[in-house]
């Protein structure tokens, strides 16, 4: 089938060539032309696993191609929307002027019988809103919302937990283009759900709320674990064995970040004050400050093992990106801690395998390094805030003659603290006595 889909980003670059993989033809379309660029040229604009062959084997078998001319939609059955929906400056709502956009680029490329589907993260109504002018040219429109993992994007773009489609009642063709747009996924039996759009819209921005609070849920009991003495991680285990609860999303830290959960959480507030449910939606404002207080906590673990004073203090920073396996910095809670440290006078060395690029884009006046061993370097004390697999495997005795001071703070609880106190070093973690 040819496809286009609109918003080449950590999404849209991702489904563009996993759909290419699966056997279509697709065109990607953004309007970012140094990133179509490097796209064309089998390069991914960002750190994702798996992406770079992905581009490589389908740009050269002809089945993806990139462009940043809306017309090359011209003539693809189904048009996939993955444009940015970020939160507006100044407010909790979604930014939707990128949608509006890329709706207003393809209505006059597109004949009747397509299909418009939606995947970017939208508040409810908005599919609603937007189908009259899909439906004028006699075309369909569905949201298919999009729940890959980033470091994981690939396998969850190409073997979905379930898929989503929102459309207008008994628009049986749209359920059908779908179908074959996913064969291959939905002969691997996976779920499809076929509802109407404000339910697809809410599917999404409700997994998101759910994972935050879980998240946001044992940070609140790492808070009290702190003052009791107890250990969050122990806690977690011991609940986790309850498989009504389970032990996923459960790992106590510096909390959650990225280009999503922070701002959908926040968007979903916002829109449902608008519709008048604003109270049913009261305790995500404290999913997000129990999630926001956690930074501070680090900043302040810190200062407490300094001996009272950040200023002129030497901190390496291991782990920028939001989560591991990532580039991605946008509400990156590790990013913040280290700029806030410095923003306080220490003397911040940051390092991160993949996100010092990202990083310095958004904090240019930090200073990055490109190894464990620099950052390290003299340092009064290491923060491990992204538990990247190398600052995991870390052995303790391997940065002994390379520190000033054997400390250590574990912003996601990845290391093991005998291991590092055995080796004579300070360990101490978010939660844990
Ligand atoms: N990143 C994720 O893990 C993820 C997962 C699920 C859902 N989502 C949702 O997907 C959407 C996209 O997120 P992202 O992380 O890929 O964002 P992103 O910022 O990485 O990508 C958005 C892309 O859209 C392009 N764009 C903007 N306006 C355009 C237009 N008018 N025409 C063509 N291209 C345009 C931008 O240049 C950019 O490349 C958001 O709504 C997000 O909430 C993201």
């Amino acid at each position: 089938m040819k496809i286009s889909v609109i918003g080449c980003g950590y999404l849209g670059a991702v489904h563009a060539s996993s759909l290419a993989k699966l056997g279509h033809d697709v065109v990607g379309i953004d309007i970012d032309q140094a990133k179509v660029d490097l796209l064309s040229s089998g390069q991914a604009p960002f750190y994702e696993p798996g992406l770079p062959e992905l581009l490589t084997e389908t740009l050269a078998a002809g089945s993806l191609r990139f462009s940043t001319d809306m017309s090359a939609a011209q003539g693809a059955t189904v048009h996939f929307i993955a444009v940015g929906t970020p939160q507006q400056e100044g407010s909790n709502a979604a930014d939707l002027r990128y949608v509006e956009a890329a709706f207003d680029a393809i209505v006059p490329y597109l004949a009747p019988g397509d299909v418009v589907a939606g995947k970017s993260t939208v508040p409810v109504g908005t599919a609603q809103r937007l189908a009259a002018r899909i439906e004028a040219v006699g075309a369909h429109l569905t949201w298919n919302p999009e729940f890959l993992r980033e470091g994981f994007a690939v396998q969850d773009t190409i073997s979905p937990d379930r898929l989503v489609y929102g459309v207008t009642p008994n628009d049986d063709h749209t359920v059908s283009v779908l179908d074959e747009v996913y064969a291959s996924v939905l002969e691997q039996d996976i779920p499809r759900v076929v509802t109407d759009f404000a339910t697809a819209e809410l599917v999404k921005v409700a997994a998101n709320a759910f994972l935050a609070t879980k998240i946001s849920f044992i940070n609140a009991m790492a808070e009290v674990a702190e003052v009791a003495g107890a250990d969050v991680t122990q806690l977690a285990d011991a609940i986790g064995y309850d498989k009504r609860i389970g032990r996923r999303f459960l790992n106590a830290g510096l909390g959650f970040g990225g280009g999503c959960l922070p701002k959908d959480i926040r968007g979903f507030m916002a829109r449902a004050s608008e519709l008048g449910a604003g109270d049913a939606l009261n305790f995500l404002g404290e999913v997000d400050a129990i999630n926001l207080r956690r930074r501070e906590r680090m900043v302040d673990l810190c200062r407490e093992v300094l001996g009272g004073t950040i200023k002129g203090a030497r901190i390496a920073v291991l782990g920028l990106a939001f989560k591991p396996d990532s580039d991605d910095v946008r509400d990156s809670p590790a990013l913040d801690v280290a700029a806030r440290l410095a923003e306080l006078g220490a003397q911040v060395r940051a390092t991160d395998p993949q996100a010092i690029e990202t990083s310095r884009r958004i904090r240019p006046n930090l200073d990055y390094v490109a190894t464990v061993d620099e950052a390290a370097h003299d340092a009064d004390v290491i923060l491990v805030l992204t538990e990247w697999r190398e600052y995991r495997e870390i052995v303790p005795n391997s940065l002994d003659s390379v520190v000033a001071v054997r400390a250590i703070l574990d912003g996601r609880n990845c290391l093991d603290p005998v291991q590092w106190r055995e080796a004579g070093w300070t360990y101490r973690a978010l939660g844990r006595p």
